[in-house]
């Protein structure tokens, strides 16, 4: 299953996806992060120490190309790769976690990072996934990879809101995208959710129901300030990650 997220800055993104990435490790034997997001924070959120030693997936072009099978002696011989055909220096793992930077190719254009959305297009189409895999897309703010078509090949996005008239406008813009892009599946996730009242504003505005409420959380604040991975407040979010993998993966 591959699965995105997407919302406003700042909404909470990294936060419940990493968090998200934890409580399913009950339900998938391999969990793969890809952080799109040119900030290092969900190398942070996953307590992944060296970040720096990973090999960013804008580098991978090869092994995605048509020609690739036809290379002679190339390790990159696999036009639909599985995960355990991606080569080590891809991924640094954490509590069984793997994660994978999407980084940067350097264009010498600034402004479009066309180069990666591309391999980052051709990994999420081609990579084959089994039914105890899971892929986990950290996306970057806005809706520049969904006007690009980059994530077409998920399955599920979720959408992260806050009870604020500006992050509801960037998720309306989202879902729009999104049904043009024709991706299977979307769902809206609220969070800094404190009252009843706060899930209705969005829910009103949007016209649909919070899959998952996350409360504004001192022990996500507290986990933030240290520095400490998030898998030490998985507990404490139960409820809300429990609601998401119900929505997510129906029994
Ligand atoms: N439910 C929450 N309770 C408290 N703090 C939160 C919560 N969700 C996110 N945060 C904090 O808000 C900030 C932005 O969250 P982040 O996940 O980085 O957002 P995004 O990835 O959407 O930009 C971080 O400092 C994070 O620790
Ligand atoms: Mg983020």
């Amino acid at each position: 299953m591959k699965i995105a997220i997407s919302g406003k800055g700042g909404v909470g993104k990294t936060t419940i996806l990493a968090l998200l990435a934890h409580h399913l490790k009950s339900r998938f034997a391999r969990i793969l992060v890809i952080d799109a997001d040119p900030s290092p924070h969900m190398a942070q959120a996953l307590g992944i120490e060296h970040p720096e030693r990973i090999t960013a997936i804008a580098e991978m072009r090869e092994l995605l190309s048509e020609r690739a099978g036809k290379t002679e002696g190339s390790p990159f011989y696999n036009l639909n790769p599985e995960i355990d055909d991606l080569p080590e220096r891809f991924m640094q793992e954490r509590d069984g976690i793997k994660l994978m930077v999407l980084g940067a190719i350097p264009t010498g254009n600034s402004g479009c990072a066309c180069a990666e959305n591309t391999v980052l297009k051709r990994l999420l189409t081609k990579l084959m996934l089994g039914k105890d895999q899971a892929v986990l897309l950290d996306m970057e703010a806005g809706v520049e990879h969904l006007g690009r078509g980059t994530i077409a090949g998920v399955d599920h996005l979720l959408i992260v809101v806050l009870p604020s008239a500006a992050s509801v406008r960037t998720a309306l813009k989202i879902r729009q995208l999104a049904r043009e892009v024709g991706i299977p599946r979307m769902s809206l996730v609220g969070n800094g959710i404190q009252t009843p009242e706060d899930a209705a504003f969005i829910e009103s505005q949007l016209g649909e129901s919070l899959i998952a409420s996350f409360p504004d959380s001192q022990e996500i604040r507290g986990a933030e300030r240290r520095g400490l991975p998030l898998a030490t407040v998985v507990g404490a979010m139960s409820r809300p990650l429990r609601d998401m993998e119900a929505a997510l993966l129906p029994a």
